[in-house]
């Protein structure tokens, strides 16, 4: 899709158009026929899209409640966009212009935010066109053109990390993802990419990713992403952002039953969703110092795979019992958040990973669940965040107690819970012992990462949540 600003008179443009309104005045200013007035006045909803015949155009009338608390609006107008979207896929309209009367700038970013996420489809492999937005015309009034411009860098971002999460992994082995990683980094002059191999992460002792590697023919990979603007007073003391990079998770032994592998190859949607939020502070030279953490393998049952009962070294030299070989994501990820501890000074460790079936089944797929170590100021600033744009979290609790269930008779933990209760909360327990005192924040993205089924400006398939919410945490450093 094409954005540009350029001055519009509704009344005057030549071309189908968008009208945005919170207020019903602003009808009065439109020109409307009668029967056309007629036709609002029946729309009881507070809020609602019709479409009208301006042959050979067409005129969009979108109307939002714009008493709501803003974050409330937005998230109407970015759902609305999908509205718009689909009459116009309808009409074969491909080219519109964005106007409105008394409509704030922050309204009509939401909507074309919404527009732009819905837009998007994983058409790679379709031989058939699938109908996309062309071009839009946004009222100069609106915007300046370099915040139009920052938008759409981090726009770009959400679609690069939902391609790759919808790639199969026949066609992004965990290989050929740290290669792609490092040719974006390339693109820049202040993000180092370090990419660490097999026998990199074997003379690390990275027990955990060695471990869930074993069971595949592809190697496993460590990236490192790192943006260091200069000029920054914080230099040493680096936001870490971990995410997991099961590139494809089979269960290994415990191999997962029935139609429960399906979709399994948006298990590295942490690491996709890092990685692009880093690429974003870049884009946009926010100025804060970012270290992105990406352990990289698939997880499959093949000739020497870990098994269940194996005991694990893992890098910062914890034993861990291995007890169901399907609970990988948290094995690689706690030599990531061990490696972050041991090399650097962090600020905040951040992890992002589809980590638990049970999140999905506590809070469905309308958030994340969150956890906290001595984070309890960062993880207040992610809700706040989080509820402005919209890609809400929800805090779990950290209590002492859940602390047994993941105790050994073998080692020092289990890789899960002895109870199949608070799944989620295990998981984010297990992980929190490897940050040990640095502050940490677990997002557990299962329920968001991919839908199943399309969810309002989400069509099936990779979403890219959680990127909004991170990003503007960074913009409030
Ligand atoms: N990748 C899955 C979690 C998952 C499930 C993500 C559904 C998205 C949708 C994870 O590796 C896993 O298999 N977790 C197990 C843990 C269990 C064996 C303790 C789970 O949630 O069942
Ligand atoms: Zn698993
Ligand atoms: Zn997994």
């Amino acid at each position: 899709m094409f954005y540009t600003l350029q001055d519009i008179n509704p009344k005057e443009y030549e071309g189908s158009v968008v009208f945005l309104y919170g207020d019903e005045c602003a009808e009065r200013n439109l020109p409307l026929a009668k029967k056309e007035v007629e036709r609002l006045k029946e729309a009881k909803d507070k809020n609602f899209v019709v479409g009208f015949d301006r042959l050979p155009h067409r005129l969009f009338l979108v109307k939002f409640d714009s008493e709501c608390p803003a974050p409330e609006v937005q998230e109407e107008l970015r759902r609305l966009a999908v509205e718009v979207l689909k009459m116009m896929e309808k009409d074969g309209v491909k080219t519109v212009a964005l106007c409105g009367e008394g409509t704030l700038p922050e309204e009509v970013a939401a909507f074309v935010e919404g527009l732009t996420l819905a837009d998007y489809s994983f058409d790679r492999f379709c031989s058939k066109e699938r109908f996309h937005v062309d071009q839009l015309i946004i009222n100069s009034v609106y915007f300046k053109q370099e915040e139009l411009d920052a938008q759409q860098r981090l726009w770009n971002r959400i679609f690069w990390c939902r391609e790759w999460v919808n790639l199969p992994v026949a066609d992004l082995n965990a290989a050929q993802f740290a290669e792609e990683l490092q040719s974006v980094a390339e693109g820049f002059k202040n993000v180092k990419c370090t990419v660490m191999d097999k026998r990199k992460i074997e003379s690390l002792r990275m027990g955990g990713l060695l471990a869930v590697n074993r069971g595949s023919v592809d190697e496993p990979r460590f990236v490192v992403l790192e943006y260091n603007p200069s000029n920054l007073n914080n230099q040493n003391n680096p936001i870490i952002l971990v995410g997991k990079g099961i590139m494809y998770d089979t269960g290994g032994l415990n191999i997962k039953p029935e139609d429960y592998m399906q979709e399994m190859k948006s298990d590295m949607a942490g690491a996709a969703t890092m990685a692009s939020v880093l690429f974003a502070a870049a884009d946009n030279a926010l100025p804060v110092h970012l270290v992105a953490l990406l352990p990289l393998t698939d997880n499959r049952p093949g000739f020497n795979a870990y098994a269940a009962d194996d005991i694990l070294t893992m890098y910062d030299g914890t034993t861990v019992e291995v007890v169901n070989t399907d609970a990988e994501g948290r094995l690689i990820l706690a030599d990531a958040i061990a490696y972050a501890v041991k090399n650097y000074n962090p600020r905040v460790i951040i992890d992002a990973a589809t980590l638990t079936g049970a999140a999905v089944r506590a809070i469905s797929t309308f958030g994340i669940a969150a956890m906290q170590q001595n984070a309890q100021r960062e993880l207040e600033m992610l809700k706040i965040v989080g509820n402005e744009v919209y890609e809400r979290l929800v805090e779990f609790p950290m209590w002492k107690e859940y602390d047994e269930l993941i105790k050994s008779d073998f080692a020092d933990l289990r890789n899960c819970g002895n109870t199949p209760q608070a799944g989620t909360i295990t998981a984010g327990k297990f992980l929190a012992h490897f940050a040990g005192n640095v502050p940490f924040v677990h997002l557990d993205i299962a329920g968001v990462a991919y839908f199943t089924k399309a969810q309002h400006y989400f069509r099936p398939g990779a979403s890219g949540y959680a990127i909004r919410l991170l990003y503007a945490y960074l913009q409030m450093q």
